[in-house]
């Protein structure tokens, strides 16, 4: 198609449009859609809403046809319509959550998955997802911390690239989506974890931190960047000329689709940043947006803005030929229905092989927290008690699109599966929700089959209406009903084991002591039940690690591990340690930091040990730590590799992730891990307000966790 011959066809109205983008459920071919339907509140006319470039929010590819029938039907100039969904961890088969994703460190796993959820996608007749979401994450309150892989600017590049490569592949396959990567910029700041609050971080932290995996995703090709509902030191990311034309578009380079977080644009008024629509509409435009997501104030507004020569055609042709290139480069000129086939569903959704791949990723993605040697489980464990209100219920996690919990696995089915000459007994012990007071009937009943039992599992934590969008908690434990459930069945079964569902950190503090092992499945998604038991019993050993400290208690929060140093350290145990910088009543570290977690084995690793003393600029070192598997099982070590800038013209953190290896070792087994250091992992937004290096000491440690710190010591010189 030539774009710009029918660029040149298009009217004002029609070029708006284009650039406007409404849910599905408002161009319904039914009495449901329309100018009178859902989308009274826009009122938009008739002639705008058969010319609208994109929608959101369809079910299936039978919808997607038939709303692509009607549009084209309506359209004059028969543009397709572009599909877009919220495909973040899979589409109906549904794999663990971002944030569990990240615990895997596995970014060959994650372009793996995001290829499979694109594969499903792309038959269901989405063209483009809102993903993927790589804001940093540093407070456990904020809810939408599942969506991210967590606290660590280096995890999350890798990931944040492994998923554009793996839902765009190189965008012409047939089942090639294009990938969204949101929200830009800063969202998970949000100023005591609390969904859609302030963010007011200084612009070396938004470099060096928070900006790295948006560039990733850029930097891997990604078709399409969200804005964010947030403010940035006091700018809407909506209508911020510095961060998206500016940092984006002429720092970046990028120069494809900009598109609002849902009514964004017009929430700027609610900000007090606009005070109008149509002064929203210039701040969006000027800012550098193509589409506005749920809001009319571009076709509404620009006409006037136009005509008092505030806004030029040319800013309004350039977004619409970003958008009408995509629509040309998915060939939905040629083929508007793309890859939508009901057939293909079929045979996609819920695939044995898809299946498998969840399975693998649920696996690699929990965590063992404790274990006192209860686990792994025998098989020949005679009678197990099955107990909590997620041990029955698919366990998907927010966000999960077409995916249905009852076509999830759930941890009694895998036991059950697992072991079918085991006495199983189930009681759901108390009450999915966040109920404060313990349901005693339940409780007893749930005792009631832990006496009987060797062995309890627990499965505590949060359903997955507790994390995701707008669901952030100023408290992180699980249910007090929960903690009493823990209580009384440890009073009469010895053994007892609490695997965590979980959408965020959790504080786990308060029932530690009463458990004898515990494990985060997070949200494991479709094959979670079945990839439990296997961890249980042992048939498959723990690998994953945390992608963000567990807190010790709330009060901590945000807690990461790559803070900065403070004038005055805790030196002592922080409850004689006046005068530092300290809590009289928790520790500064968390109960587990980032990067942690235990396996059926034990590994240890030696001191670093560094190739040379003294770095040259464009020259490399190397260091190298040898990992020892000192258990009797087999297992994966990640072995991580951080570096700090000893003393800098900014204070630099206490260390920052530069690299990791999964080491696969043999029960006894040793090997010598060696990462390489280049002066480009030591570069940072610097006093001088750019990204270099500068010359002096720097640290390096090589170990199993952020806690190490055993270190060695390398000079950058010329
Ligand atoms: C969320 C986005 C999402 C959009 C469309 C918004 O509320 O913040 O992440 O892509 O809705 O569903």
């Amino acid at each position: 198609m030539d774009i710009k011959q029918l660029l040149s066809k298009m009217t004002l109205e029609q070029k708006l449009a284009q650039m406007s983008q409404f849910n599905a459920i408002c161009l319904m071919p039914d009495s449901q859609g329309g100018v009178t339907g859902p989308a009274r509140s826009l009122d938009l006319t008739e002639s705008e809403l058969a010319a609208v470039g994109s929608t959101l929010n369809f079910i299936g590819a039978e919808e997607m046809i038939k709303i692509q029938d009607m549009h084209l039907a309506q359209d004059p100039l028969k543009i397709p319509l572009l599909f877009m969904q919220d495909v973040v961890h899979g589409y109906r088969t549904i794999y663990p959550i971002p944030l569990a994703m990240g615990a895997t460190f596995d970014p060959d796993l994650m372009q793996e998955c995001a290829s499979m959820a694109a594969k499903e996608s792309a038959v269901a007749g989405v063209n483009v997802t809102f993903g993927p979401m790589v804001d940093l994450c540093r407070d456990a309150r904020w809810g939408r911390n599942m969506e991210s892989t967590g606290e660590d600017p280096y995890l999350n590049c890798l990931m944040s690239a492994a998923q554009v490569k793996g839902f765009q592949g190189d965008m012409t396959g047939k089942y090639d989506i294009a990938a969204c990567v949101k929200h830009f910029a800063a969202y998970g700041g949000a100023e005591a974890g609390r969904d859609y609050n302030t963010v007011d971080v200084s612009e070396r932290n938004l470099r060096d931190y928070y900006f790295p995996a948006y560039k990733a995703a850029v930097d891997a090709g990604v078709e399409m960047v969200m804005t964010s509902f947030n403010l940035i030191n006091g700018v809407p990311s909506s209508g911020n000329k510095w961060l998206v034309d500016g940092v984006l578009r002429k720092e970046w380079g990028f120069d494809k689709i900009v598109i609002s977080d849902y009514n964004a644009f017009r929430e700027m008024k609610v900000h007090g940043y606009c005070e109008s629509d149509k002064d929203c509409a210039y701040r969006a435009i000027e800012g550098g947006s193509d589409i506005e997501m749920m809001s009319p104030c571009y076709l509404k507004h620009i006409p006037a803005l136009i005509e008092e020569g505030k806004v030029s055609m040319e800013q309004i042709d350039k977004a619409v030929l970003r958008i009408l290139e995509l629509k040309n480069k998915m060939g939905l000129f040629e083929n508007p229905y793309r890859s939508a086939s009901v057939e293909e569903q079929n045979k996609f959704f819920l695939c044995d092989e898809h299946r498998d791949i969840c399975r693998k990723a649920a696996e690699k993605a929990a965590v063992l927290l404790k274990n006192d040697g209860v686990l792994p489980l025998c098989d020949k464990t005679k009678s197990i008690a099955v107990i909590g209100p997620f041990a029955n219920v698919g366990m998907i996690g927010f966000w999960s699109c077409a995916g249905k919990e009852e076509e999830a696995t759930t941890v009694l089915q895998g036991i059950k599966k697992l072991v079918p000459n085991a006495k199983v007994e189930y009681a759901e012990g108390c009450d999915k929700d966040d109920v404060a007071t313990p349901c005693d009937e339940m409780i007893a009943k749930a005792v009631e089959v832990a006496k009987n039992a060797s062995v309890a599992v627990l499965c505590l934590g949060e359903h997955r209406t507790m994390a995701g969008e707008g669901n952030s908690r100023s408290c992180i434990g699980i249910s007090e009903a929960q903690k009493t459930l823990i209580k009384k069945v440890k009073e009469v079964c010895d053994k007892v084991v609490v695997v965590l569902f979980n959408g965020r950190p959790l504080v786990i503090t308060d029932f530690m002591d009463d458990a004898n092992a515990i494990l985060t499945m997070w949200q494991p998604g479709t094959e979670g039940g079945s990839a439990c038991a296997n961890l249980l019993f042992g048939k498959t050993n723990f690998e994953g690690r945390l992608p963000m400290s567990f807190p010790y208690t709330v009060g901590q929060c945000p807690i990461y591990y790559n803070n900065m140093r403070t004038g005055r350290p805790l030196k002592r145990d922080f409850k004689t340690s006046g005068y530092t910088s300290r809590y009289m009543d928790a520790p500064n570290a968390p109960l587990f930091p980032f990067g942690y977690g235990l396996s059926y084995t034990n590994f240890e690793i030696s001191e670093p040990q560094i190739s040379a003393t003294s770095l040259k600029r464009g020259g490399a070192i190397k260091v190298s730590a040898t990992v020892k598997n000192t258990g009797k099982e087999d297992g994966v070590a990640l072995v991580q590799m951080y570096i700090n800038d000893c003393v800098a013209s900014l204070v630099r953190p206490v260390k920052e992730m530069k690299g990791f290896e999964k080491v696969s070792l043999r029960a006894g087994e040793e090997k010598t891990v060696e990462f390489t250091i280049t002066e480009d992992m030591l570069i940072f937004w610097s006093a001088n307000g750019k990204f270099e290096t500068e010359n002096g000491d720097f640290a390096v440690f090589v170990g199993l966790d952020a806690s190490e710190n055993r270190s060695v010591k390398f000079t950058l010189c010329d």
